[in-house]
């Protein structure tokens, strides 16, 4: 672990130090747009140029230290949630085509490359999709709280014990360990109905039922939990999942590989590999680049 630390604090350093030198050489050419417009679009980029803002309080300026702690943040928290969580909705979207087909639809109606952050969300169907996406595969499967003091747990539905006796709340004593259990809540066919073990974007312009009271961050999903703690990156992580879905679609077709299974393996993530090759992370597809008549 010693060693892992020490590899990544040596690059992130590298990284947070030549970002802010072409940061600096950015603010000496000031006026120099289209420069300004290629340096460091990138995520760190944008935080050193922020942190380094005349109009920055002092008190509020970030040590190159805290810059650098913000990298493990993307990189953990950040990057391998939302990639499994793309990996998974191109996993629905091959095992399901007519609503991948729906989507491309969808999409190929844009007339731009690029639209702007706001065109990508106003996408009725991709905003389905990728909602849909996090309930059935949610990339994190479950958390865990521990009680600060001795408190008592209101249930919305009584539970009976195995003596036979109705308890309207769970007793827990400080130090206990609670488990969140995100699937269970997200696909729950009390909360959710019937089908809530169906892949169906579609449920998201209906009623959603008992799952309106998860008290989830983003849109009754417990994907990203809910309370203080809840992930602070989720509006990004959306965003950036719409945009991979809008490019790849767009372009190309994805479906599965006859005969191959594919398991869960939760490694913090859950991520995908083949039944029978335990052993390695892979979730193999058919990609084809799309035909435009
Ligand atoms: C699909 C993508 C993502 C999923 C499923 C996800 C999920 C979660 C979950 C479940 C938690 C709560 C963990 C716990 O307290 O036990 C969390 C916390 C957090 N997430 Fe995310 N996250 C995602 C993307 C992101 C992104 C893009 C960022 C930042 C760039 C981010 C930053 C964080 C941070 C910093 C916390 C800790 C918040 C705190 O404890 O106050 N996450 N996330």
């Amino acid at each position: 672990m010693r060693a892992s630390q020490a590899t990544t604090r040596r690059i992130g350093m590298q990284l947070v130090r030549e970002k802010k030198a072409a940061v600096m050489q950015e603010m000496e050419r000031k006026g120099d747009v289209e420069k300004s417009k290629i340096v460091g679009r990138d995520l760190l980029s944008t935080l050193i140029r922020a942190n380094m803002a005349a109009d920055l309080a002092p008190a509020h300026r970030m040590r190159d230290e805290e810059v650098l702690a913000q990298i493990s943040t993307f990189i953990i928290a950040g990057h391998e949630t939302t990639a499994s969580g793309v990996t998974w909705a191109l996993y629905s979207l091959a095992q399901n085509p007519e609503i991948q087909e729906k989507l491309r639809a969808e999409l190929s109606q844009v007339s731009e490359e690029a639209p702007s952050m706001d065109e990508v969300n106003a996408l009725p169907y991709l905003d389905m999709v990728v909602k849909e996406s996090l309930r059935f595969h949610s990339p994190v499967h479950g958390t865990m709280r521990v009680a600060a003091t001795d408190d008592e747990i209101p249930l919305a539905q009584p539970v009976i014990d195995e003596y036979g006796k109705s308890h309207d709340t769970i007793k827990v004593q400080a130090g206990d360990y609670i488990g969140v259990d995100v699937i269970l809540m997200n696909k729950s066919k009390a909360l959710w109905g019937e089908d809530a073990d169906k892949f169906r974007p579609e449920r998201w312009e209906e009623d959603l039922n008992g799952a309106n009271d998860i008290p989830g961050v983003y849109s009754h999903l417990m994907s990203f939990i809910g309370g203080p703690r809840a992930c602070i990156g989720y509006r990004f992580s959306i965003i950036e999942a719409k945009a991979l879905l809008f490019v790849l679609l767009r372009s190309f077709e994805f479906a599965p590989v006859p005969g191959q299974e594919i398991g869960i393996k939760n490694v913090i993530v859950a991520r995908p590999f083949v039944k029978g090759q335990e052993k390695s992370l892979a979730l193999p597809m058919i990609i084809k680049k799309v035909t435009r008549s």
